[in-house]
C-alpha cells in the first residue's frame, strides 16, 4: 500500500504505555485528521512515527510504503518521505532558512540518487521565492535564522514552506492551527490542500479545533482515546465533537468494551 500504516502500535515511557495497541491508515492523496483529549498520546504519536529515540515502540509496526521504517533514523525516515510539523518548532540561531531549507533539499535528493548534484543557488531562490509567495510569506523571511524570534503564526509558517519545498510523501502536522490568526490559517491550509492535490501527499492532521477542517477537508476524521484510536468516520464527526465534546464517545467506547 501507498502511504502510511500503523499496526497495532504500542509505546511505553519507563512503566508508563502511552500508546496501547493503535492502528491508523494514512493512504497516499489523502487528509486525514486525528482530534482527541489532551494528554491522550497524539503527540507521542507523531514523535513515535517520526523515530524519536524517546518514544521507540514496544510492540507493532510502521510502515510506510509497504515497508516498516521501524529500523531507520529520524533522519532516514525524513529521506524516505515523511515530514513532520512539530507543535513546537525549535529555533536554530546562526542557519537562515533558506539556507536550511536548501540543505534540507539537497540531503534529500542525494539519499534518492547518489549521484544527484546540489541544486543550483539561483534556481533554489526562484523555487523558494515562488513557494513563499503562495503561502504569502514576506521575502524577508528567508535570511532570517530559523525560528529565531519567530512568533508563533510565523514558526507554523515556516514549518508548512518547508512541507512545500521538501514534498513529502506523508505529511503529520501536529496542531499546526495553534497560533494561526484566521488569514494564515486559511493560507496555510490552501497551502496543504494544493500540496495534496498536486504531489499526491498524504496528511495526518492532529487538531483540537472542528474549524481547521473546514480549510483542510480531511477524508477521514479519527477520534484518539485513552492512548487509542477508538472511533474513525467522515467529517461528520469532528462537527459531533465540536457539539457535544468527548464524554459521549468515551461512554460508547466503554459500553462496546
Ligand atoms: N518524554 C515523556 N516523558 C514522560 N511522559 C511523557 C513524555 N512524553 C509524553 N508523555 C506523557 O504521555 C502522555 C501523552 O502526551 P502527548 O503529548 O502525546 O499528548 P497529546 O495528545 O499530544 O496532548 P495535547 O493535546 O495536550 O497536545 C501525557 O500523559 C504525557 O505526560
Ligand atoms: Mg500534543
Amino acid at each position: 500500500m501507498q502511504g502510511l500504516q500503523i499496526k497495532h502500535l504500542s509505546v511505553k515511557i519507563g512503566e508508563n504505555t502511552i500508546l496501547d495497541d493503535l492502528n491508523l491508515t494514512v493512504p497516499r492523496g489523502e487528509i486525514h485528521a486525528v482530534m482527541g483529549p489532551n494528554g491522550t498520546g497524539k503527540s507521542t504519536l507523531s514523535y513515535s512515527i517520526m523515530g524519536h529515540p524517546r518514544y521507540e515502540p514496544a510492540s507493532g509496526d510502521i510502515l510506510l510504503n509497504g515497508e516498516s521504517i521501524l529500523d531507520l533514523s529520524v533522519d532516514e525516515r525524513a529521506n524516505a518521505g515523511l515530514f513532520l510539523a512539530l507543535q513546537n518548532p525549535v529555533a536554530i540561531p546562526g542557519v537562515t532558512v533558506a539556507n536550511f531549507l536548501r540543505t534540507a533539499l539537497n540531503a534529500k535528493a542525494k539519499k534518492r540518487d547518489p549521484e544527484a548534484k546540489p541544486i543550483a543557488i539561483p534556481a533554489f531562490r526562484r523555487m523558494l521565492k515562488e513557494k513563499m509567495a503562495a503561502l504569502k510569506i514576506d521575502a524577508s523571511f528567508a535570511a532570517r535564522y530559523v525560528n529565531d524570534g519567530f512568533s508563533g503564526g510565523e514558526k507554523k509558517r515556516l514549518e508548512v514552506l518547508q512541507m512545500a519545498v521538501l514534498e513529502p510523501e506523508i505529511a503529520i502536522l501536529d496542531e499546526i492551527d495553534s497560533g494561526l490568526d484566521i488569514d494564515a490559517l486559511r493560507i496555510v491550509s490552501e497551502g496543504v490542500n494544493s500540496l495534496v492535490r498536486e504531489t499526491g501527499m498524504g496528511v495526518l492532521v492532529i487538531t483540537h479545533y472542528q474549524r481547521l477542517l473546514n480549510e483542510i477537508r480531511p477524508d477521514q476524521v479519527h477520534i484518539m482515546m485513552d492512548k487509542r484510536i477508538v472511533r474513525s468516520g467522515g467529517p461528520e464527526l469532528a462537527l459531533a465533537l465540536e457539539e457535544r465534546g468527548y464524554d459521549w464517545v468515551r461512554e460508547e467506547a466503554v459500553a462496546e468494551g
